[in-house]
């Protein structure tokens, strides 16, 4: 057998996105380099706002055939101050997420060592969550619309759209997890007090599936109470299934309770593997630190992490985030966490610590 080698699409596109691209490229390449037991092979791709604002595209009419040769995409993020937001969005990242089927994304959150969670009843260990979010249809379906534009009667409509096949096949997704993890616990998230059609139908399809995971313990949470429970009782959650949009809001408030919104990554799974999976920190363009050279790259550096996992390489994975923890405890962190540390000085850190461990 030969060694592995994997052929990364690379977006940074808007805002910090390409400054902590870069940084996690320069770690995956060292940490590459260092372990030589596989290599990487980066392309990287200028598809942003910038581009947009040219060409009046942000993905090229063959930019789907393009990712799919690839096997797997490190994004950063996209979104510029005079391109409105939903625009951004649904032209780039969601334009990648939905037609390659990443239905899974999958949120993990811990508190690092050497930082703080702003919960002071929070323990060492006992923020460890991973947030199951549904990534291709529910209120982010793209379904509605608006009529009368602009005049004192207009309407519009935002409808959730939620398929059995859509629902079931996330649920099985969250509920495996579940059970790879030590805890075997799941929290299934919805509203179905309210939204009384979907989310019951939720719940039901939750309730069948549990049934094939006997050894995953799971309970049930409305949405408005999961704020307050992961703000009191966070040692009581372990994995956490929700919606597009639920998961979307728990998934920021877990990156602040566990310290910083720069350390959290996110994955976008199509986990038939029929279509490559795509990657990126949590964290938006943050045009308010751009280029200042201060944005924290952990978060990227976990989903690279994330990544390697993901292609088959956990050890490497798991040396990865170990060594960015160590330089986490070391003090060397950006402003976000307390710390006084450039992007770059993080970055060189951790390409040190890696010539030092390995
Ligand atoms: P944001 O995540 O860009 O920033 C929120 C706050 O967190 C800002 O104060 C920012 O400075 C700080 N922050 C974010 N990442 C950081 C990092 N790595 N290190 C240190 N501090 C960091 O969210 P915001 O401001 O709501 O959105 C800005 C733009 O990003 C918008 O256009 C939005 O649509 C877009 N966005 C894109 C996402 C994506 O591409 N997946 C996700 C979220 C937002
Ligand atoms: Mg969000």
């Amino acid at each position: 057998t030969g060694r592995p080698s994997y052929r990364i699409a690379s977006i940074p596109a808007d805002g910090i996105g390409p400054e902590v691209i870069e940084a996690g490229i320069t770690v995956l390449k060292k940490l590459a380099s260092t372990l030589d037991a596989f290599d990487l092979d980066f392309t990287s791709f200028d598809w942003g706002s910038d581009r947009y604002k040219r060409e009046g595209k942000y993905l090229p009419d063959d930019g789907l055939e393009t990712l799919k040769k690839y096997d797997a995409i490190l994004f950063g993020a996209v979104g510029a101050p005079d391109v409105p937001d939903h625009i951004s969005l649904w032209q780039l990242r969601l334009a990648i997420c939905q037609p390659l089927q990443q239905y899974a994304n999958v949120r993990p959150t811990k508190v690092f060592r050497g930082t703080k969670s702003p919960l002071s009843n929070c323990r060492k260990g006992e923020l460890d969550w991973v947030i199951v979010r549904e990534n291709s249809e529910g209120e982010y379906a793209g379904h509605g619309g608006r009529s009368h534009v602009g005049q004192p009667w207009e309407v519009s409509t935002e409808v959730s759209i939620f398929t059995r096949h859509g629902v079931e096949r996330l649920m099985r997704f969250a509920y495996q997890l579940a059970k790879s993890r030590p805890r075997k616990h799941i929290t299934v998230v919805t509203k179905s007090n309210a939204q009384r059609n979907g989310m019951v139908m939720w719940d039901e399809i939750a309730s069948i599936v549990a049934k094939d995971f006997p050894d995953v313990t799971s309970d049930k949470m409305l949405v408005d109470a999961m704020t307050t429970r992961m703000v009191l009782k966070p040692e009581t959650l372990d994995t956490i299934v929700a919606t597009n949009l639920h998961a979307d809001i728990l998934s920021d408030l877990a990156a602040a309770l566990a310290g910083s919104i720069g350390i959290a990554p996110t994955s976008n799974l199509d986990p038939t593997r029929e279509n490559p999976s795509m990657f990126e920190p949590i964290h938006g363009s943050a045009f308010d630190i751009t280029g200042k050279g201060i944005a924290n790259p952990v978060a990227t550096f976990w989903t690279a992490c994330e990544m390697l996992t993901w292609l088959g390489q956990k050890e490497a994975a798991d040396t990865l985030l170990s060594i960015v923890e160590d330089v986490c405890e070391s003090g060397v962190m950006t402003q976000d966490l307390g710390g006084s540390a450039t992007t770059i000085e993080v970055t060189n850190a951790v390409c040190n610590e890696i010539s030092r461990q390995l």
